[in-house]
């Protein structure tokens, strides 16, 4: 049998897909030792895990990955508890909420990124665009200060490298356990405060938030917005570098996608399913559960592999080629993430804010493409992709013509 690379080792980090089809064709069940997880591969399984249609699996897991650095959050929630949580917060991010609040402060905050670059010929889209502008939405979405952008993105730098720590780092987990301190020492008197005083913004629309006589605690609040930052800053960034990586290395793929924009969320979900942000997420096994090469016990975790579920070759012809015109995505112009890939997850923890991110990457490549007519990646350029747990390029450096000139 051939050898299967740990999921900790520098060959894993620097590029996991080989390591993924091993994993996939003759080890689909590991046992981990390091992380103390079953590690499964195979997209029906981690579909399977997901849809959890036998109620096999919790989330208790995210009591130890979470609670530390954000306190009780809806990913911890399950059943009824869960669905009214999911109630009270899911309207803000779809429909009307999305369509008339939250477009124009997508649309406001890339632009004043875009501004600060497009009049000196280069960029580094990760630095100087991709790690901002998520981060930037939801503090502006929640009516947060901009000043304070800055702090917010310190913050989730701290979270981001918590929950990234599977090797257990003491000083990673101490400065997640700080940020959690100083982030409710910052969000709780801004949330008494805005309960006072409501207005049209996202944090108001928590506070009033009201579903069968339930209403969400400062607590409550306090913990979701933490989750907001990692959730949705995060992953939304990591998915607009690699979609940029995978155009300007597809010359052909992105000059369709600048004549045709209706073409960006088929662009969005392939990049999605070929370079999944998010690559791996936990449950708990409540009872013993069969799936391919084997039994998990009861009260295990187990670790579901996202990017190697996406690049199944019994799911996806050709899985390794990046091709937004693959007949195996459903997605036409319209947006069935569900369907294509398991970038979102699936089933009742299914991504909350799946189509703020599509909102957010239709709105930014557009506005990019549009201000660099001539965008390429800078010559000599090495796609360097970063991160075992969430995955993105390191940085994304482009040449283009500076505006005006
Ligand atoms: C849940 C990925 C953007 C908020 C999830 C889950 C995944 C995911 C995999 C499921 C976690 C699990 O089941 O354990 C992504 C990716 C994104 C993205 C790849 C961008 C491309 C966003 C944005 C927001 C957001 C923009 C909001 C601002 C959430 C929340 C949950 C969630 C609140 C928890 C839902 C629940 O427990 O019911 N996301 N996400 N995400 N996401 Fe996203």
């Amino acid at each position: 049998a051939q050898q299967v690379p740990d999921i900790l080792s520098p060959e894993f980090a620097a590029d996991p897909y080989p390591a993924y089809r091993v994993m996939r064709e003759s080890a689909p069940l590991i046992w981990h030792e390091a992380t103390q997880s079953y590690i499964v591969s195979r997209y029906e399984d981690v579909e399977r895990v997901f849809k959890d249609k036998a109620g096999q699996f919790t989330t208790d897991n995210y009591d130890w990955q979470l609670e530390p650095v954000h306190g009780k959050t809806i990913l911890q929630l399950s059943g009824r508890e869960h669905a009214v949580r999911r109630a009270l917060v899911a309207p803000a991010f779809r429909g009307a909420d999305l369509q008339d609040k939250f477009l124009p402060v997508i649309e406001r905050n890339s632009r004043e990124l875009i501004d600060a670059f497009r009049h000196t010929g280069s960029a580094d889209l990760v630095t100087d665009y991709a790690t901002r502008f998520p981060v930037n939405v939801i503090a502006d979405m929640l009516g947060l200060d901009k000043a304070d952008h800055d702090r917010f993105h310190r913050w989730y730098t701290a979270v981001i490298a918590f929950l990234g720590n599977l090797s257990g780092d003491p000083e990673v987990t101490a400065a997640g356990e700080r940020t959690r301190a100083e982030f409710a020492a910052y969000m709780l008197p801004i949330i008494r405060e805005r309960r006072e005083n409501l207005g049209d913004d996202l944090l108001s629309t928590l506070c009033a938030a009201e579903v069968d006589g339930v209403r969400m605690s400062d607590e409550d609040i306090k913990a979701f917005c933490s989750l907001l930052l990692a959730a949705g800053g995060e992953t939304t960034d990591k998915a607009i570098a690699s979609i940029f990586v995978n155009l300007l290395m597809h010359p052909e793929q992105l000059a369709a996608v600048r004549a045709d924009r209706s073409l960006i969320p088929r662009a969005f979900a392939e990049t999605l399913r070929y370079t999944p942000p998010v690559q791996m997420i936990m449950r708990q096994s409540a009872t013993e559960v069969e799936l391919s090469g084997g039994t998990v016990p009861a009260g295990a975790t187990v670790t579901c592999l996202i990017g190697a579920a996406n690049r199944d070759g019994d799911r996806y012809r050709d899985p390794d080629r990046f091709d937004l015109f693959r007949d195996d995505l459903t997605t036409t112009t319209a947006f069935s993430a569900a369907a294509d890939h398991l970038a979102f997850a699936l089933g009742r923890h299914f991504c909350v804010g799946a189509l703020l991110a599509k909102a957010e990457v239709e709105i930014g490549v557009s506005q990019l493409l549009d201000a660099m007519p001539d965008l390429r990646l800078a010559e000599g350029y090495d796609p360097v992709e970063q991160g075992v747990f969430t995955r993105g390029p390191q940085s994304v450096p482009v040449r283009f013509t500076p505006a005006g000139a």
